[in-house]
């Protein structure tokens, strides 16, 4: 497989997933009290995760052993401010900033996600991203980590998955703080672009010139040509694909959505449309799936539910569906973002990987990844700026409501010994350079 030279091939992870929360002075988070309440499987959480906290400068050495360009991480919030609010804290910053200096040494560009989920508990406590003063604290939070690594980023995202913070969290109940509701979800599928709006420009006014969001998006496809089959689906990628990107490069949200949240959203937030909606360096597409929906019988919005497909599938009974990044790729640069540039920020496969003979034999894995890369060069070669990629993810880790259950690294992690073993995926891009 050849790989353009100027195309960055990178390896993404999250603070959360990752660092582990035992280590260095960090404050509670709402994924802290989530998982203690019974949010994920056998109340796992991410107070030890890989211990990388402890371990950056070996995991630094697998980025640059598995010849990637770039690495994207997150920054903890509660370890720059416990409270989300409070003055920066130097031990929080000192760490980003030596694993910055230390992915630069390695020849390694680092991109850095702002918000990756970890919400401060303080802020969760008076009603996180229900409430709007949650945006303005994330705003000061982007110019406190901007002003220490920004000299050094390649580039900067402020919030990594919008959809998973506003609609899975709060109407589907999966993800911190767990709720299902659709009040408090339409508040957050507004707060949480106005937070992004209002964290860029306060990154802008620092003069950074690589800011971005990310976006996931999901291939909706309808279980049957039924008429009521094809809008359940349309209302799926409604909520899921166009709510967010549509506000960011339009200013204005879907109507066939709208008219469902529009009773529940914060006032005002017609003035802040503009906020959201300002000029972006570049945006990041991260895409696993696809899913199969059909008609509820309800009448009742969001109308639809998920079925079984029929493709090949992970071990999370995701299915695996290629042809649907190129067909974002495509759906972006044509109807939305122009000559933007994009990142595939991030893609990959859970399985549930034994190490045997001292390696991990994850075929299906090289199969997913050698199939998503080449459909993301297609759309490349079909004229859409897609600068790189980024596979998800370096290291086995904490996958959020299944704990450690599902692994989705290119390194295998041993969770008792905190034992690093590259599978055969790590080998593939390795290879790719
Ligand atoms: C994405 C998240 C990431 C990881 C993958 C599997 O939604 O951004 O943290 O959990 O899914």
């Amino acid at each position: 497989m050849k790989i353009p030279q100027d195309f960055v091939l990178g390896v993404a992870t999250a603070a959360y997933q990752i660092e582990g929360t035992r280590f260095g002075d960090v404050g509670p988070s709402h994924w802290d009290s989530f998982a203690a309440q019974g949010g994920t499987i056998g109340r796992q959480n991410g107070d030890v995760a890989c211990a990388h906290y402890e371990k950056w400068l070996e995991d630094l050495d697998l980025i640059a052993h598995g010849n990637f360009d770039a690495y994207r991480f997150s920054v903890a919030w509660p370890r720059i401010q416990r409270d989300g609010r409070e003055a920066p804290r130097a031990e929080g910053l000192d760490f980003y900033d030596q694993l910055v200096d230390g992915a630069l040494a390695r020849g390694i560009e680092p991109h850095c996600t702002l918000y990756h989920w970890d919400l401060p508990q303080a802020l969760a406590d008076k009603g996180g991203w229900e409430n709007q003063d949650t945006a303005k604290y994330f705003a000061d939070y982007c110019a406190h980590v901007s002003d220490r690594l920004g000299d050094r980023l390649a580039s900067v995202a402020t919030v990594n998955e919008p959809w998973c913070v506003a609609w899975l969290s709060h109407f589907l109940g999966h993800h911190a703080p767990g709720k299902r509701d659709l009040s408090a979800a339409a508040k957050a599928m507004h707060n949480i672009l106005y937070a992004h709006g209002l964290g860029a420009a306060a990154l802008r006014d620092l003069g950074r010139k690589d800011i971005g969001i990310v976006l996931n998006m999901e291939y909706a496809a309808p279980a049957t040509d039924r008429e009521a089959d094809r809008h359940a689906a349309a209302i799926f990628d409604g909520i899921y694909n166009r709510w967010f990107i549509e506000a960011l490069t339009k200013g204005a949200y879907p109507s066939d959505i709208l008219e469902h949240l529009e009773p529940h959203m914060p006032v005002g937030w017609q003035d802040q449309m503009q906020t959201i909606a300002q000029p972006l360096d570049w945006m990041g597409l991260n895409y696993y799936t696809r899913s199969i929906h059909a008609d509820d019988g309800t009448g009742i919005f969001p109308f639809g539910q998920t079925q079984i497909g029929p493709l090949p599938k992970t071990s999370m009974g995701w299915e695996v569906y290629p042809e649907g990044l190129q067909y974002f790729l495509e759906r972006m640069h044509r109807d939305y973002t122009g000559n933007l540039p994009l990142y595939v920020t991030e893609n990959g496969m859970a399985l549930h990987d034994k190490v045997a003979d001292g390696g991990v034999d994850d075929a299906q894995r090289v199969g997913y990844f050698r199939d998503h890369l080449a459909a993301a060069l297609a759309a490349r070669d079909a004229g859409v700026p897609l600068k790189g990629y980024f596979a998800w993810s370096l290291l086995d880790n904490f996958e959020w409501a299944f704990g450690y259950s599902e692994r989705f690294g290119l390194v295998h992690v041993d969770y008792d010994t905190q034992t690093r073993t590259p599978k055969e995926s790590f080998r593939f891009f390795q290879n790719l350079r």
